[in-house]
């Protein structure tokens, strides 16, 4: 093993290293792009056609990446991107990103990561290392992937080929952390695994490289730090009904709480938890406990708050609308303002808003949304749903309630209390704000 650990070691410090991306998507993307950044030749694989012909063009997707470096290392040759995985053969660090949904029983979905396994054992040479950066259960690197990329290649792991687990932690819309200065946990399934991809990415990442002693430990932290958020999301969201209940402002109560200067970090109320993380990674685990019998009743529990609160909106808005104005849900005009699952970016994967979308759609409301970020979406039904075109005085005026379910920051906020009849606002957009017309949740 120690010749092809040398050789490795030494491509990477010279930078003669050919790296390649599976999954070219909001993880993927900005990863590929910081490679080739770095100065090493970056090959990207995915199976969208429309996703590895925009790249090839030189052309950004994905809000995080400069437009301009992606065009510059496409046209330099540092850069580009495939549906054919026979490329793999060329390369010496395989990164996977590929997604890790839930299936439609809120079990792990692992297919993605499998399939893309297959398609990388078909052609996996002597000496690479394969890097699983997908968030998933503990156990995924060793016993799926592992066992996958050996049938395939007839190579032997430890041996031919070294592999690791390393957690992406990329915060779309982000401005201050990004893929290249957020630290990294690395953890191999051997010593020398460990040691040449913390290598690898101590080349291409600014941010520090800590490395753990197994794969295990890897997925494990990442899952701690996703189920972390949200049992805290689902304890202040809790906090946030009796609150309602009881005539106190949350939002006020968080923020005298985080003037503590320790044992205490600040989480907010929201209309339900999106994002392609958050909401989902807390049920690998509990997927995976209960092959260990047990049942982590803390965390299922936080996602049955969480789950429930884009209904506990809806709820509250029946309220405002028949208490305040003797009016019914049905037949009610509502305006949403943001569909996004948060500030400032386009993602909709998840999103509570979509969910209050329907919702109130079924009781009745005639609903419209705006949303600076996303000018259409597609429906659950598939139809496509368009914003309206201006937030101007004469929309707000001609509804009867605006729901602010995302608080993106091009939004005039001042303007929507002043021409509104009134505002429910679930993300606390209108702070400084104070109008007889305005609820918080
Ligand atoms: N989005 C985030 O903020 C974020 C943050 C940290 C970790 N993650 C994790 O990173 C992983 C990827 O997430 P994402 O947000 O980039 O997903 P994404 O859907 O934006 O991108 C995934 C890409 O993989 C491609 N793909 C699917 N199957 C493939 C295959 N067999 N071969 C090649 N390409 C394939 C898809 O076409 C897509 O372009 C997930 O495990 C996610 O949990 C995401």
């Amino acid at each position: 093993m120690s010749k092809i650990r040398e050789e490795l070691l030494e491509k990477i410090e010279n930078k003669t290293a050919v790296l390649g991306v599976i999954g070219l998507g909001y993880v993927g993307l900005p990863l590929a792009v910081e490679k080739a950044k770095a100065g090493f030749r970056t090959v990207g694989f995915d199976v969208q056609g429309k996703k590895v012909d925009m790249v090839n063009k030189g052309e950004n997707y994905i809000g995080d990446v400069v437009d301009e470096e992606l065009s510059d290392f496409v046209q330099r040759g540092l850069l580009s991107a495939t549906k054919d995985f026979s490329f793999v053969k060329d390369l010496d660090f395989i990164a996977i990103c590929v997604p890790t949904p839930l299936d439609v029983y809120q079990q792990p979905d692992i297919s993605f990561v499998r399939k893309s396994a297959e398609d990388v054992s078909k052609y996996l040479k002597k000496g690479t290392l394969v890097v699983l950066e997908s968030t998933t259960y503990p156990g995924t690197t060793e016993e799926l992937l592992l066992p996958v990329l050996e049938r395939g290649s007839g190579l032997t792991c430890g041996e031919d080929f070294f592999l690791a687990f390393s957690p992406e932690r990329v915060d779309p819309g982000n401005k201050l952390f990004k893929t290249k200065n957020t630290p990294k946990v690395v953890g191999g399934v051997n010593e020398e695994s460990t040691e040449v991809a913390a290598a690898l990415y101590r080349k291409v990442l600014e941010g520090e490289v800590f490395t753990v002693s197994s794969p295990k430990i890897a997925e494990m932290e990442k899952i701690l730090e996703n189920t972390y958020r949200n049992v805290n999301i689902a304890l202040v969201n809790e906090f946030t009904m009796l609150a309602e209940k009881m005539g106190i402002n949350m939002w006020e109560v968080v923020d005298a709480a985080k003037t503590k200067p320790y044992g205490f970090q600040a989480f907010y109320p929201g209309p339900g938890v999106g994002g392609h993380c958050i909401p989902l990674d807390p049920f690998y685990l509990t997927w995976k406990a209960r092959e260990y019998d047990m049942h982590m009743s803390l965390v299922e529990a936080a996602g049955t708050v969480n789950d429930a609160m884009p209904f506990y909106v809806v709820h509250r808005v029946m309220k405002i609308l028949s208490r305040r104005f003797k009016k019914s849900l049905n037949g009610a005009k509502i305006l949403l303002l943001g569909v996004a699952y948060k500030r400032d970016i386009d993602d909709l994967r998840d999103s509570p808003a979509l969910l209050i979308f329907d919702a109130l759609e079924k009781e009745g409301a005639l609903v419209e949304y705006y949303d600076p970020f996303n000018p259409t979406f597609v429906r659950m039904d598939g139809n496509i749903q368009r914003s309206i075109g201006k937030l101007t005085s004469s929309v707000l005026n001609n509804v009867d309630l605006v729901l602010i379910t995302t608080d993106h920051s091009t939004v005039d906020y001042e303007m929507v209390l002043r021409e509104s009849p009134f505002v429910f606002d679930t993300k606390n957009a209108t702070k400084g704000f104070i109008s007889d017309t305005l609820e918080l949740l």
